[in-house]
């Protein structure tokens, strides 16, 4: 099943960087190299097994989207699954910008109106007033120039898990799926008495889905404000194969998976916990490639939880998360294996 994702913006409003980031894996500060996109770059990411994106970068040069829009429009507008349309949030040219969405998002609606629409008020990191407001504010303008289409509004930015959150949020809508796949996880947790089970996609490490039995579920809609930017980096793993956590253990506790003491409630878990994990693991298998290691699973047995993180299919790992050290991480494994044919 082939998506076709279009991804629209000003030039220079950071399309390329994300999609630099995302798919390919590279760190922020290589997108200052970036050059502008000529026309539109076209890729295809394999992602979930039958699940093939067809991603349309498309340059935001004046020139090429007065073209997209003559033209170009029934090539560029046509079998669309999901419009990305992307606005630097401090833009000196939002006038224009909305003029550009507007006609844009008319073009869809002719041409594939049942397309998703999601907007990316993007490089919020660069905000100086309250960041939360900023975004409201850019909202509540994007909203207006919407009409009535149904559009799903984030604020992101490259330099924190925001950006991550937003695409695998968006990638979840894309997957035929979705529902399935919660209800097997929440099985899964039931069977390992989990407080949670992630889902992430193999080479990009979003999130498809999360099983809904803890305090956060399935990524929801509602965009959060970008939180400040984090930077880590894993110690290289030792020269033993397969990888355990021995290495990771240190840093894992950043990723949050952990129950948040500091606010006095032990049970409340943090809401960028995936986004941060899927980022810190991500690293840890650059880091492995780096040292010609093979990445192939986790573990982690800590005083109040353990962890276990696994390939579950071809294109997913799974990571279970339990807060009972009676379980021991042989058992999660085996519910793993035994759980795979479910997901193939
Ligand atoms: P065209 O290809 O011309 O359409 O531009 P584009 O939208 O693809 O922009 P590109 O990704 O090339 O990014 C332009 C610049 O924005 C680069 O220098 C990036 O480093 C920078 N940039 C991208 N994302 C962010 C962000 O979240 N924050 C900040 N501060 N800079 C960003």
């Amino acid at each position: 099943m082939k998506k076709k994702v279009l991804l629209m913006g000003a030039s220079g409003s950071g399309k390329t960087s994300m999609r630099s980031l995302i798919f390919s894996n590279n760190p922020a500060s290589m997108t200052q190299r970036l050059g502008a996109t000529i026309d539109v770059e076209q890729n295809h990411v394999r992602f979930l097994g039958d699940l093939i994106l067809n991603l349309w970068d498309c340059g935001g040069q004046d020139a090429f989207m007065d073209s997209y829009l003559s033209t170009q429009q029934a090539t560029i507008f046509s079998h669309v699954g999901v419009l990305i349309y992307v606005f630097e949030v401090e833009s000196r040219s939002l006038a224009r910008d909305l003029e550009y969405y507007a006609e844009s998002l008319a073009a869809l609606r002719k041409y594939s109106p049942n397309a998703a629409v999601f907007l990316l008020v993007h490089k919020m990191d660069l905000v100086r007033q309250p960041r939360a407001v900023m975004l409201e504010k850019r909202a509540s303008e994007l909203r207006q120039a919407s009409g009535d289409s149904e559009i799903t509004v984030f604020g992101t930015s490259i330099y924190d898990e925001s950006l991550y959150k937003a695409w695998s949020q968006i990638v979840h809508t894309l997957i035929p799926n979705a529902s399935v796949l919660t209800r097997h996880l929440d099985k899964l947790a039931m069977a390992c008495s989990a407080t949670e089970v992630i889902l992430f996609e193999r080479t990009t490490f979003l999130v498809i889905a999360t099983s809904s039995n803890s305090s956060s579920s399935t990524p929801s809609n509602t965009p959060t404000p970008p939180s400040m930017p984090i930077h880590s980096s894993p110690s290289p793993p030792s020269s033993t194969s397969p990888t355990t956590l021995s290495s990771f253990g240190t840093h894992t506790s950043r990723a949050s998976i952990l129950p948040q003491q500091d606010d006095g409630d032990p049970h409340k878990l943090d809401p960028t916990r995936y986004e941060r994990t899927s980022e810190l693991i991500k690293a840890f298998k650059q880091t492995c490639t780096r040292t010609r290691e093979e990445f192939h699973s986790l573990e982690m047995e800590l005083a109040d939880f353990t962890a276990v993180l696994d390939e579950l299919t071809k294109n997913t790992y799974v990571l279970i998360v339990v807060h009972d050290n009676t379980i021991e991480t042989a058992a999660l494994r085996l519910n793993i294996r035994l759980a795979r044919k479910k997901f193939e």
